[in-house]
C-alpha cells in the first residue's frame, strides 16, 4: 500500500489527515510554492497591467503581493478587507485558502471586483460564475476563460482557473447624428443605456442610444459599437 503525503500544506496536520473542508476555520498556510512552474508561468501570461495578488503564498506573481500569514510579502492584510480604493488594480489574482468560512469567502469575492478595474483571475475548487457567465458579485465582469489542471498539491483536487473581464463602460454619446426614418429631420439625443440581450451566450452588454423625433413624436433606439450606430 502506498502512502500519501501532503507536503508544504500544514493544514492537513490540523485536520488529522482529512482534507480541509469549506466552512472550517483553521489557518491554511503553505511552506513552499504550490503552483507548478507551468501553472505559475501560464497565470503570469494572463495578467494585464498593474496587478494585485491576493493570498499570494509563496508565489512571486503580481506587482503587489498580499497575504495574511506568509513572510516576505508586500502587504499583510485579510482577503475579505482589502486596504485599497475602488478599481486600484487592472488585474486581481487570487488563490484563496481551501477551507475558510463561507462569509469570509463571500466578502473576499466582493472585494475582488471592488478593487479590480479590468480583470479577475480566480483559482480555486469552484468558479464564482452564475448561469449567464457573469461574476456572481458584479455582473459587469464576464467569464472569458476557464481552465482546469490536476495538481499533486491541493490535496489532489482538480483546480479551476476562471478569468473574468469587465465590459468597457458605455460611450456617452454616439459620433453619428441620425435622422428620422419618417420625416428625415435630425433626431434629438436622449440617453445611452446598456442592455444584456436575452439568449446571447456568453452574455455581452450592448450599448443602446435613445433618440426622439420632435416632429413625428416617436422614440427611436440604436445599438452602437465604438460610437458607430447600427
Ligand atoms: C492556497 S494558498 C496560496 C498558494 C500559492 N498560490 C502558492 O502556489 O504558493 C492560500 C494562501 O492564503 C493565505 N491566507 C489564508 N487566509 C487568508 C486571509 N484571510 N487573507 C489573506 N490571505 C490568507 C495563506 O497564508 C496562503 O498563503
Ligand atoms: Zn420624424
Amino acid at each position: 500500500m502506498s502512502s500519501v503525503t501532503y507536503n508544504h500544506q500544514p493544514g492537513i496536520d490540523k485536520t488529522k489527515g482529512n482534507i480541509p473542508l469549506a466552512g472550517t476555520s483553521h489557518i491554511y498556510t503553505v511552506t513552499k510554492l504550490l503552483w507548478p512552474k507551468e501553472i505559475e508561468e501560464f497565470l503570469g501570461t494572463q495578467l494585464v497591467g498593474f496587478t494585485l495578488h491576493v493570498c499570494c503564498g509563496m508565489s512571486k506573481l503580481g506587482d503587489i503581493r498580499l497575504d495574511l500569514y506568509q513572510p516576505n510579502i508586500d502587504i499583510k492584510a485579510s482577503m475579505d478587507r482589502l486596504p485599497f480604493g475602488n478599481e486600484s488594480f487592472d488585474t486581481v489574482l487570487v488563490d484563496p485558502p481551501y477551507n475558510s468560512k463561507f462569509q469570509i469567502m463571500h466578502d473576499m469575492l466582493s472585494e475582488l471586483c471592488r478593487v479590480a478595474r479590468k480583470r479577475i483571475l480566480f483559482q480555486h475548487w469552484f468558479s464564482p460564475v452564475d448561469k449567464l457567465g457573469q461574476y456572481k458579485k458584479n455582473h459587469k465582469f464576464i467569464l472569458t476563460g476557464l481552465y482546469n489542471w490536476m495538481p499533486k498539491t491541493y490535496f489532489g483536487r482538480m483546480q479551476i482557473v476562471s478569468i473574468f473581464d469587465k465590459i468597457p463602460p458605455p460611450i456617452d454619446k454616439p459620433k453619428d447624428e441620425p435622422t428620422c426614418p419618417r420625416c428625415k429631420e435630425k433626431l434629438t439625443y436622449i440617453k445611452t443605456r446598456t442592455i444584456i440581450p436575452k439568449g446571447a451566450y456568453p452574455p455581452q452588454e450592448m450599448i443602446v442610444h435613445d433618440y426622439t423625433c420632435n416632429i413625428c413624436n416617436i422614440n427611436i433606439s440604436f445599438g452602437s459599437r465604438d460610437g458607430n450606430l447600427f
